[in-house]
């Protein structure tokens, strides 16, 4: 069963492109490599095409005969999507609406998308269930809201069936360290941890220490990348097996603090981790935790490997063996 698998030389698509080579799918990746890496996915068939290209992802769709897509390919920093909206709008959603078309063209009609907990914005409770308003505060989030809905129409029309996975926080590295994290800045806390116990770049910044949380500092859902990509291969499998179009929140429900990751880290990798604490990011709110309810009773997802350790301990390794 041949799948296709946009942006996957990226962080999460190339665990995932890992986890569906394991279970014996015949994976096609595509990438732009704006920002992906080739060695990531190293021996598995890849082509590098511009997906913004109408004509070549249309080529691309016709090339062989897909099963489904799994569509990861977006820009994700949320800064720099304040700073330059019309980048983020331009890309991710000129990716989605080529890849779609192209789709319905040729008659491929399961898709699943990397959605965001961004889609949300301020959380009106917590945990936040798959039914909460979807109000994103900025542009990226917007985006990934502007494409579930063009999903849920298309899906409407006929020809089309589609999941979307709203990604709580992706952290962590394959455990066979095959591929990990390395974003171009990196902006993300794990990350930046373990750089700064390495002494790479300018040091950890803590965003804020008076958040109304135990410690002061901001509380988010941790989920290991391995565990997301396993929720890939459950939602391909049942939308093979004629699952209906759905929305499903993939985290833990389980909420640590800045501190507590940083606490965590330096447990792991027996050094401290130089930080200062720093006003607020801009947009950060105090606690975002993820309803896990639904992806576990409809999908039989339960993340194994999203403990603090694990999470830590893998991205480690990979850190320290590949930077
Ligand atoms: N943080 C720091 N210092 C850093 C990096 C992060 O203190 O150097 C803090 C942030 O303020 C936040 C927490 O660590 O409180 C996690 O920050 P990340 O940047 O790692 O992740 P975010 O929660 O900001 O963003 C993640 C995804 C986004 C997605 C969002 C959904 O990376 O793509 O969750 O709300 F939009």
């Amino acid at each position: 069963m041949s799948i296709l698998v946009a942006g996957g030389a990226g962080y999460i698509g190339s665990h995932t492109v890992w986890e569906l080579v394991r279970e014996g799918f015949d994976v096609l990746v595509v990438d732009d490599l704006s920002s992906g890496k080739r060695e990531l996915v190293r021996d598995v068939p890849f082509v590098q095409v511009d997906l913004r290209e109408e004509g070549a992802v249309r080529r691309l769709l016709r090339s062989r005969s897909f099963s489904a897509v799994l569509h990861f390919a977006s820009l994700i920093q949320v800064g720099e999507s304040i700073r330059e909206p019309l980048k983020y709008y331009s890309h991710n959603l000129l990716i989605s609406l080529n890849l779609i078309n192209a789709m319905l063209e040729t008659g491929v009609d399961r898709l699943i998308f990397s959605s965001s907990a961004a889609v949300y914005g301020d959380p009106l409770e917590t945990p936040i269930p798959e039914t909460h308003p979807l109000n994103p505060v900025n542009p990226y989030g917007r985006t990934k809201g502007m494409v579930e809905r063009i999903l849920e129409d298309c899906v409407r029309a006929g020809g089309l069936r589609s999941i979307s996975l709203r990604y709580f926080n992706a952290a962590g590295a394959d455990p066979q360290g095959r591929t990990g994290e390395c974003h171009e800045p990196e902006t993300h806390l794990v990350p930046n941890i373990l750089l700064s116990a390495l002494g790479r770049g300018p040091g950890l910044q803590i965003y804020g220490g008076d958040f109304p949380t135990p410690d002061g500092t901001a509380v988010r859902d941790y989920v290991h990348v391995t565990d997301l990509a396993a929720a890939h291969v459950l939602a391909l499998k049942a939308l093979l097996a004629g699952a209906p179009a759905d929305v499903y929140n993939l985290g833990t429900e389980k909420g640590h603090s800045v501190l507590e990751v940083v606490a965590a880290a330096e447990k792991v990798i027996g050094r401290d981790v130089p930080r200062t604490i720093g006003p607020k990011r801009p947009g950060d709110v105090a606690v975002l935790l993820a309803s896990k309810e639904k992806a576990a009773k409809a999908l039989g997802w339960t993340p194994r490997l999203s403990s603090l350790e694990t999470i830590v301990a893998t991205a480690w390794e990979w850190h320290r063996r590949s930077r």
